[in-house]
């Protein structure tokens, strides 16, 4: 499966380029931006080798994480990015995370991002539930998963260990007849 071109309103949602390096180094690395995440560059040169790890990963293949873009579709810049994680032996399910730029967060983007993945997974791909795990004190992130129709299914107590503490972690989800009723 060829990796998608998503178009929405605004914005357009494609695999990363190696020249986005840069700009994933930079809002990545951001604190307020890496607060809730695993995955944090430590340079330029990190950001790379993570864009050149995709290159190799075919869009929905189970077992693998695959990565894309967020772009503003009259300018082109990275904006943020989608993971979109397809578990090894759960073929019509999909995980997802988000992330935007701070300099471009409360314009609706990752809103919009997510809604247009969400289209995509539960359109074309034909996919039965989409799944998110977020740590509980990161409120936009929660925010933005009720916005797009997603619902709490879970509060795991202490189930992860995170930046040296163990912290609860929520599952937020939705399923396809849900989004196609909404
Ligand atoms: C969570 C995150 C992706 C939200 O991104 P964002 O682009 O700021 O989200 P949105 O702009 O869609 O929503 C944020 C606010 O903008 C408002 N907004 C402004 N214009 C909007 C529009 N046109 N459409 C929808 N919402 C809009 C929303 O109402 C929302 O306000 P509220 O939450 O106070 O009610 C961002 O905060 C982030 O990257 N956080 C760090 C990374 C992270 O922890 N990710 C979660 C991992 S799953």
């Amino acid at each position: 499966m060829p990796a998608p071109e998503i178009l929405t309103e605004r914005l357009v949602l494609t695999p990363f380029l190696r020249g986005d390096a840069p700009a994933l180094f930079d809002y990545r690395s951001d604190p307020e931006v890496c607060r809730y995440q695993m995955w944090v560059p430590r340079s330029g040169e990190e950001a790379l080798h993570f864009i050149d790890g995709f290159q190799s990963v075919v869009f929905d293949t189970p077992g693998t994480w695959f990565q894309l873009g967020i772009r503003l579709r009259d300018i082109g810049p990275l904006v943020g990015d989608l993971g979109v994680h397809f578990p090894p032996d759960e073929p019509l399910q999909v995980e997802i995370g988000v992330t935007v730029a701070r300099g471009h967060q409360g314009r609706g983007f990752g809103t919009e991002a997510v809604r247009g993945l969400l289209g995509h997974l539960f359109g074309p791909l034909q996919k039965h539930r989409v799944f998110a795990s977020v740590d509980p004190r990161n409120r936009a992130s929660m925010a933005l998963l009720k916005r797009v129709g997603m619902r709490q299914e879970a509060h795991f107590r202490e189930s992860l260990w995170f930046k040296g503490e163990w912290v609860d972690d929520l599952v937020f989800a939705i399923l396809q007849w849900e989004w196609n009723g909404r």
